[in-house]
């Protein structure tokens, strides 16, 4: 059993597709951000097995996703979601009796009201203190990044509803850009190719596992992954059909949302100080996110950006990595702190 004290402090991101918890050294809860009510509006399950439900559900359920693009688009849903994962973690806690600090990581592309709703939220769980932090640093940290020197160093955070560019120089943000091109959007990509190219209609959870067996923006691979198996309808009869997909095709509908990524990248490295873009050029480019294990994603962005890329090995859980390191020294990282 994972221990759980008095004032216990918690870090949380609350990403588009999955909600992570650590505290200071475990992690607590790693499910998706997902929700369902049954007609009363009870809950009727959160996480994975809420998401489970989606696209298979009757009309006596509601299934939401609460973040769109990487923020709270649903604040009365996302708030039981919280509340309801936050009760997981914390069952079983005799000891337990609230929270000291909590951190929550929020991209750095959002309003000031996206910021509050976000902050409203966490203030219902009842912490001593409260601190948002921007999901490019704590990535950044998670991947064990100095970002206190004098000296830039550029990350691009490809989750699953928005794509953050940064460089960081002194533990602040000089140069940014963000697009929605990421892991949601390629998920549409497929279900629009399938439709249009394939006549065939396919749900978006079928859509993402291709993108997670054959995802690929090279088109030359070695090892090859081996096609995958789809079935859906036929767009015409509405029969039941299936298509093998290899990685080819993908690395074809995946190509133009990595243009806009690659398109954002050179406006950031254009738009920094020029002293700091030679730091980029001679360091090399961070990449994260779920979006980072798509294969090909380190020699297509080397070749388009000229610039060295490395690519996180747990991309997934940068963000939450770097958030419960400011938990175990919050003196140390105060200023990342909001
Ligand atoms: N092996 C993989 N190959 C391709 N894509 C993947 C893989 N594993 C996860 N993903 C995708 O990565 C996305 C989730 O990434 P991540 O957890 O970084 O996002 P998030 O933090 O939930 O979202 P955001 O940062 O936008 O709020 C999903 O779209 C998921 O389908
Ligand atoms: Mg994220």
């Amino acid at each position: 059993m994972i221990p759980f004290f008095k004032n216990q402090s918690l870090a949380i991101d609350l990403g588009n597709n999955t909600t992570r918890m650590t505290d200071a050294d475990n992690i607590l809860y790693s499910q998706s951000s997902c929700i369902v009510f049954d007609s009363k509006k009870s809950v009727k399950a959160i996480g994975d097995e809420a998401y489970k439900m989606f696209e298979k559900s009757h009309r006596g359920f509601q299934p939401v996703k609460p973040l769109k693009g990487g923020v709270i688009a649903d604040y009365d849903s996302a708030t039981a979601m919280i509340q309801k994962m936050v009760s997981v973690v914390r069952a079983n806690k005799s000891r337990f009796s609230g929270f000291g600090q909590i951190v929550s990581g929020i991209p750095y592309s959002t309003t000031e009201v996206e910021r509050r709703a976000l902050r409203d939220a966490l203030d219902l769980l009842g912490p001593r203190k409260r601190y948002l932090l921007f999901e490019p640093i704590a990535a950044a940290l998670g991947m064990g990044i100095n970002i206190e020197q004098p000296e830039g160093k550029m990350i691009i955070d490809i989750g699953g509803g928005i794509t953050e560019i940064v460089i960081l120089s002194l533990s602040g943000i000089v140069a940014f850009q963000s697009t929605k091109a990421a892991g949601d959007a390629f998920d549409t990509l497929i279900q629009d190719y399938f439709r249009r190219q394939r006549g065939i209609i396919i749900g978006s959870q079928t859509a993402e596992r291709i993108k997670l067996k054959v995802g690929s923006v090279l088109y030359d691979l070695n090892p090859e992954p081996s096609p995958e198996v789809v079935s859906g309808k036929d767009i015409k009869t509405g029969i039941p059909v299936s298509y093998t997909i290899g990685h080819r095709e993908i690395a074809g509908v995946l190509s133009r949302a990595f243009e806009s990524i690659e398109r954002c990248a050179q406006n950031v490295l254009e738009t920094c100080p020029p002293e700091l873009a030679a730091d980029i050029y001679k360091n090399g480019i961070y990449v994260t996110g779920g979006g980072a294990l798509i294969q090909g994603v380190k020699a297509r962005l080397e070749s388009s950006l000229q610039v060295p890329i490395y690519i996180d090995p747990t991309p997934l859980e940068s963000v939450s990595r770097g958030a419960s390191l400011t938990l175990k020294n919050p003196q140390r990282y105060r200023s990342v702190l909001v």
